[in-house]
């Protein structure tokens, strides 16, 4: 970490943690605790993340991608780790999968702006490769704060990897998506659907895609 964000950090009180010199870099005593996290607001949890080196993923990242979006979105968009696109400019979702998931959400007449976007990894995984269970242990605290700073109406769990680490199950996605799952804890209802990435290869199933999205949207009008 640098030495401008630790004095970033030290003067908003948020504990500072670092890999420890030898660490392997995955073991949990290198993250901050759970509890530390739970009680950060928005801006300093967004520093948290940004000075994060609690998985080997900070030493090949150019930035880490927090989120983006309305910070009182009624829906949540989760995915699964940044490309190469988000690491260079610190966002999701604006390559091209981004430009479909943006073209998905205008179908439902939501501009990407009104709602709230973020992955399961906020670092990206060298070569795109599926995210580490050990990364996922690490990182999923964020996004755990997150969906409670947010308690959006609905999240939308785009592609398997965001859907079975949301919901800590192992069900393949053709059989996840067109149902409602419940994330816990806050009982927000989860739907789950194909990743862009994946309906950018596979136009066929964009129609299935357009249910999962309808669906969505339905059952984010019953918990208005
Ligand atoms: N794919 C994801 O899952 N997330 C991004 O931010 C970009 C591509």
């Amino acid at each position: 970490m640098d030495e401008r964000a630790r004095r970033y950090l030290a003067a908003m009180d948020v504990d500072v943690w670092a890999l420890r010199r030898g660490g392997a870099g995955d073991s949990a005593a290198d993250a901050p605790a759970a509890n530390d996290i739970a009680t950060l607001d928005w801006d300093t949890l967004a520093a948290g993340v940004a000075a994060c080196t609690a998985c080997e993923l900070h030493t090949t990242r150019k930035q880490t991608v927090f989120g983006v979006g309305d910070r009182a979105a009624r829906w949540l968009i989760v995915g699964e780790a940044p490309g190469a696109d988000e690491d260079r400019q610190g966002e999701p979702f604006v390559g091209r999968a981004g430009q479909l998931l943006n073209s998905m959400l205008g179908a439902l007449n939501l501009k990407r702006e009104q709602v709230y976007i973020a992955n399961i990894l906020k670092c990206r995984p060298p070569g795109n490769r599926d995210p580490k269970p050990a990364e996922v242990v690490h990182c999923e605290r964020y996004l755990q704060r997150q969906i409670a700073l947010l308690n959006p109406a609905i999240i939308l769990a785009v592609g398997r990897i965001a859907a079975q680490n949301l919901l800590k199950i192992d069900t393949p996605i053709g059989r996840m998506r067109g149902q409602r799952y419940t994330y816990h804890p806050g009982e927000i209802p989860v739907v789950v659907t194909y990743h862009p990435a994946y309906l950018l290869r596979s136009p066929q199933d964009k129609r299935k895609a357009w249910e999962d999205l309808l669906l969505a949207r339905k059952v984010a009008e019953q918990m208005a």
